[in-house]
């Protein structure tokens, strides 16, 4: 079908670069939990985020600035201590149709401009028809095959096309891999392309606030000029149009062989964002991060290659909540009342290799700096291993991270191990609510734990005073 060429506004500009910074958080905070330590951060900053997911990585920026006032100078400061503290330059990456006073304030502040990157849209309105390519199967991929996408991404952005204006950054290839994994655990979806059932390429879709935002595409070497690209994005197009998008987004480097393809895919420039740079100070200049907590990072971090294949790690969940109903129903005896939130709010999940062995469900609250642990629970047979430690550790570094400042969580008063248990993970008792659990509430009378009755809840909370990066 025809389409009109897409006109950006300053509202359209808006919209992409809030969703573009929503993923740049989201990715960076599954980095965060990735890795274990303190060493990333997440700060927002006038409707934009400023991210560290790790050393190199290409989560590390300022997105999103200019469309909901300019940046604050304390905040800014803070931001660019963060950066320098850990021994990074802050690259802000905005767009032409930002307010133009950001532009002014960051040169002011001594950034300079390092390069240009374009942002192409197309409409969706009317649906997108899937297109078949003969010898090429393209589809989401499974777990199982996540490995082989991510060989054949990282392969493809290892051999970059050497059309258009270079890039001025360059990842190595674990940094890549690793931020592949961390836009997966964001719920970005992998598509596959097969090419006699080897996998000769892949791509990425994520969907938010109706913008279908397409990422990592790359095809091996060895099988580019065949049409695994269009098939790629064909694919990925027609899905996000069926699910309701009404705009796909992608970035490219400007004059490159991508920004072709996807411009002869019906593609229009909409955008460019400029790419501010101000290095980190000289060594010595500012105050590293202290002894301690360099020592406590380098211990921490694990690389994927030294994990053990039964090492525990935390992530983001983005599955269906009903596979976690098991570990839900641990923790909660009443099957109306989880129904009435197991949607809610973010689940942490804690593998051991691929097992899911336990889970921690956060909410958030009426108020934005207070989040409440809604259930948790570990498998049955390695509870009191630390599992429920190690989950409850990350929901606090995560809430941190968001500037939260209290943790909140209810239990049974009968429940003493439980009450143990949070207060072991230093939680304090706030308020109990006398018959919290009847049948009016969905709860059966006369159940007993350890011999007492369930009657009433207890409230705990947590107040997180770890002062924010920097
Ligand atoms: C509560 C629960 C999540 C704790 O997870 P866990 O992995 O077993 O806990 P950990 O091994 O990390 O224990 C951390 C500390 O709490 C203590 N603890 C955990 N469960 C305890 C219990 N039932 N009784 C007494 N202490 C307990 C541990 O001994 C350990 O203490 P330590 O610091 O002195 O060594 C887990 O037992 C569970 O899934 N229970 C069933 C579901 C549930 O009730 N969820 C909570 C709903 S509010």
């Amino acid at each position: 079908m025809n389409r009109l060429p897409l006109f950006c506004d300053v509202a359209m500009a808006r919209r992409i670069e809030r969703v573009e910074a929503q993923l740049m958080a989201a990715a960076t905070q599954a980095a965060c939990l990735r890795r274990a330590d303190r060493g990333g951060f997440v700060m927002r900053v006038a409707g934009g985020v400023a991210t560290f997911a790790e050393d190199g990585s290409p989560f590390d920026k300022i997105a999103g600035l200019g469309f909901d006032g300019t940046p604050d100078a304390a905040v800014l400061d803070r931001i660019e201590r963060a950066f320098a503290e850990r021994g990074a330059p802050v690259q802000a990456e905005v767009s032409e149709l930002a307010d133009p006073a950001v532009g002014a304030l960051l040169t002011d502040r001594g950034y300079w401009l390092a390069s240009f990157e374009n942002v192409l849209g197309l409409t969706l309105d009317g649906g997108y028809e899937r297109v078949a390519f003969p010898g090429i199967e393209v589809r989401v991929g499974r777990d199982d095959e996540f490995e082989a996408w991510l060989d054949a991404v990282v392969e493809g952005f290892a051999h970059p096309d050497d059309q258009g204006v270079p890039s001025h950054e360059e990842f190595p290839r674990h940094v890549l891999a690793n931020a592949e994994r961390d836009f997966a655990a964001a719920g970005v979806v992998h598509y596959i392309a097969l090419c006699d059932g080897t996998v000769a390429g892949g791509g990425s879709l994520r969907i938010a606030d109706g913008v279908a935002q397409l990422t990592g595409a790359a095809t091996a070497p060895a099988y580019r000029r065949r049409g695994v690209q269009t098939a790629l994005l064909s694919a990925r197009l027609a899905d996000a149009a069926a699910a309701g998008c009404d705009i796909a987004v992608v970035t490219t480097q400007p004059g490159s062989k991508s920004q072709q393809n996807v411009q002869r895919r019906g593609f229009h420039l909409l955008y460019s964002r400029s790419v501010l740079v101000k290095q980190a100070p000289a060594e010595g200049a500012v105050n590293r991060r202290d002894a301690s907590t360099t020592d406590h990072v380098t211990r921490k971090v694990r690389g994927p290659g030294t994990e053990t294949p039964d090492a525990l790690r935390v992530v983001q969940y983005d599955g269906s909540r009903e596979k976690l109903r098991p570990l839900f129903e641990l923790a909660e005896d009443s099957p109306t009342q989880l129904d009435g939130y197991i949607e809610d709010g973010r689940v942490l999940v804690a593998l051991r290799g691929t097992d899911m062995v336990g889970h921690l469900q956060l909410v958030a609250t009426d108020q934005p700096d207070i989040f409440e642990i809604k259930n948790m629970a570990v498998r049955e047979d390695l509870q009191r291993t630390g599992v429920g430690k190690r989950l409850v550790d990350c929901a606090i570094d995560l809430v941190a991270r968001e500037s939260g400042r209290r943790l909140l969580v209810a239990t049974a008063a009968a429940d003493i191990g439980n009450l143990r248990f949070y207060q072991r993970q230093g939680f304090r008792m706030r308020t109990v609510e006398r018959d919290a659990f009847t049948l009016r509430t969905g709860y059966e009378p006369g159940t007993v734990i350890e011999g007492i009755e369930l009657r009433d809840r207890v409230w705990l909370d947590h107040l997180l005073d770890r002062p924010a990066p920097s």
